[in-house]
């Protein structure tokens, strides 16, 4: 029987042609709208892989639904949108894309960093409703990023890469992770490792770029932003749901936070009610670390080339850390 792969929103065809060889595709049409859960379950009753995105909720509904699945190629590096324990459980592979968005979600991160240290958005509005005066000595004033310290929860690929350009403005850099880098590792990003206390306590800046998982949730509370620095920025770039929302409008409001840059929210789209969109001193992204067009064309083609892999017979390289052999 020919084997079919589902994809949840519509590529262009160029990316999904190489799969047209190996198996019959089919493809929820709508480009900026997701598949809707029961069309979403009833694909997966006649797929063997599906192709899948962050907004596709991947859980027993699916995962039952499918009894032919072995594979979910996640179009992205993150997979909290799929129920890893269960999948492994019924046999199903996962594979995301790591490695091709690194520097990317790297540049957005940093972009976030210095948007929000110089607070660009309130800047630029100011100039857009005609409120830019004469040029004045502390008008629009920020904070220095050039020589400030900037600590990094989640030195992977992404944290490594933030680390690089953090050395060309001088930075100091100090990380904290749950494997510490070997020291060769530390020597070349120039960067210390600390615990998590110390992370928050004593950064000018703190980038979270940890993925997330349940028992993580709002790992950033209100004691760990109230134990920041006086002035000091946090930038989250990896997911939503790390940090409590509530506990960081209220610390930027009490005037203890300096700043803060948010591309990524515990719910997305961001609702129009969000009191962070109040703030003028944050900067707030929609969700867009990858979002370059080569990054995104290269993301579905490694998408597609695990899928091809799987059909192939093969083991597709981008397998889950949870699946690795060890
Ligand atoms: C995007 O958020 C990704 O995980 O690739």
């Amino acid at each position: 029987m020919a084997k079919c792969v589902f994809i949840t929103r519509r590529l262009p065809e160029g990316l999904i042609e190489p799969l047209r060889e190996w198996a019959e595709v089919k493809m929820w049409p709508e480009e900026r709208t997701p598949v809707p859960s029961d069309v979403l379950v009833e694909a997966a009753k006649e797929a063997d892989a599906m192709l899948t995105l962050i907004t596709d909720r991947i859980d027993e509904a699916v995962l039952s639904s499918g009894e032919r699945l072995r594979l979910i190629a996640n179009m992205a590096v993150g997979y909290n949108n799929i129920d890893v324990a269960l999948a492994k459980t019924k046999g199903v592979l996962i594979t995301h894309t790591p490695d091709v968005l690194t520097e990317t979600t790297a540049d957005l991160a940093f972009a976030l960093i210095l948007a929000a240290a110089r607070r660009l958005p309130a800047a630029s509005k100011a100039l857009y409703e005609g409120r830019w005066g004469p040029w004045s000595p502390f008008d629009y004033v920020g904070r220095d990023v050039y020589g400030s310290t900037l600590g990094i929860w989640g030195m992977g690929r992404i944290g490594k890469a933030v680390a690089s350009r953090a050395r060309g403005f001088a930075m100091n850099i100090l990380y904290h992770n749950r494997r510490r880098l070997d020291p060769q590792e530390e020597a070349r990003y120039g960067a210390t490792y600390v615990d998590f206390k110390t992370l928050f306590s004593t950064s000018d800046v703190v980038l979270v770029l940890v993925p997330y998982d349940a028992s993580l949730h709002h790992a950033v509370d209100r004691n760990v932003l109230q134990s920041m620095k006086k002035d000091s920025i946090l930038v989250v770039a990896s997911r939503g749901g790390l940090v409590d929302e509530k506990a960081l409008y209220d610390v930027l409001t009490s005037g203890h936070l300096y700043a803060a840059g948010l591309d990524v929210f515990e719910q997305e789209p961001l609702p129009l009610d969000h009191p962070l969109l109040q703030l003028e001193q944050v900067v707030l992204t929609p969700h867009i670390g990858s979002a370059t067009i080569q990054t995104r064309m290269a993301m579905g083609a490694r998408a597609v080339h695990n899928i091809i892999q799987f059909l192939k017979g093969t083991s597709p390289q981008d397998l889950i850390p949870e699946l690795r052999l060890p």
